[in-house]
């Protein structure tokens, strides 16, 4: 039988990609990401994406890999973190999938991306107040998941394990 996907989404750093890895590994199911199939489809870094093209663009992308994703099943599917700002993404993956938002403070953002330049949004004079910013604004989407689960200051087979809790009573 098949079984609904298993949906991250949540800010940038929140440890998205790192748990869907391990679940992937714990679970044996196949993983993708949004980010991964709009650069396979691209040809090109998220990076150069925006750059050459712009957030609309890549907006536009991302609703495409959305639609790719959405209408399988039994995937673990690591979202970007800027996929709540449309709800109908969030729509569409609802309909085969269970919606886990990983939820995580400014701080512990500018920690887990310290040092890595891959993320255009955040490449910026002051990465602190644009982080705290689009987590404002965000916030109310992100809270639109199904579930919950805080990430902060755990270790990612800490953070799998308290996902995999919230799955099994599902
Ligand atoms: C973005 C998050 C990134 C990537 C792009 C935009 C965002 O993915 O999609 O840089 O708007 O939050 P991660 O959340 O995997 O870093």
């Amino acid at each position: 039988m098949s079984q609904k996907n298993i949906v991250f989404i949540g800010f940038m750093g929140s440890g998205k990609t790192l748990v869907s890895k391990e679940l992937e590994k714990i679970l044996g199911r196949k993983r993708v990401s949004t980010d991964d199939l709009i650069e396979a489809k691209e040809g090109k870094s998220i990076t150069d994406i925006f750059a050459e093209h712009g957030e609309e663009y890549f907006r536009a992308c991302e609703k495409q890999a959305v639609e790719e994703v959405s209408g399988k099943s039994d995937l673990i599917i690591d979202c970007g973190g800027g996929i709540v700002l449309d709800p109908s993404n969030i729509d569409k993956l609802r309909q085969n999938g269970i919606i886990i938002h990983l939820s995580i403070t400014a701080d512990s953002v500018l920690e887990n991306t310290r040092g890595t330049t891959n993320r255009p949004l955040l490449n910026v004079p002051d990465p602190r107040a644009k982080v705290q910013e689009l987590l404002d604004q965000r916030r109310p989407l992100y809270e639109t998941a199904d579930y919950s689960v805080v990430s902060d200051n755990k270790t990612i087979p800490q953070l799998a394990k308290d996902i995999l809790e919230v799955i099994e009573n599902v």
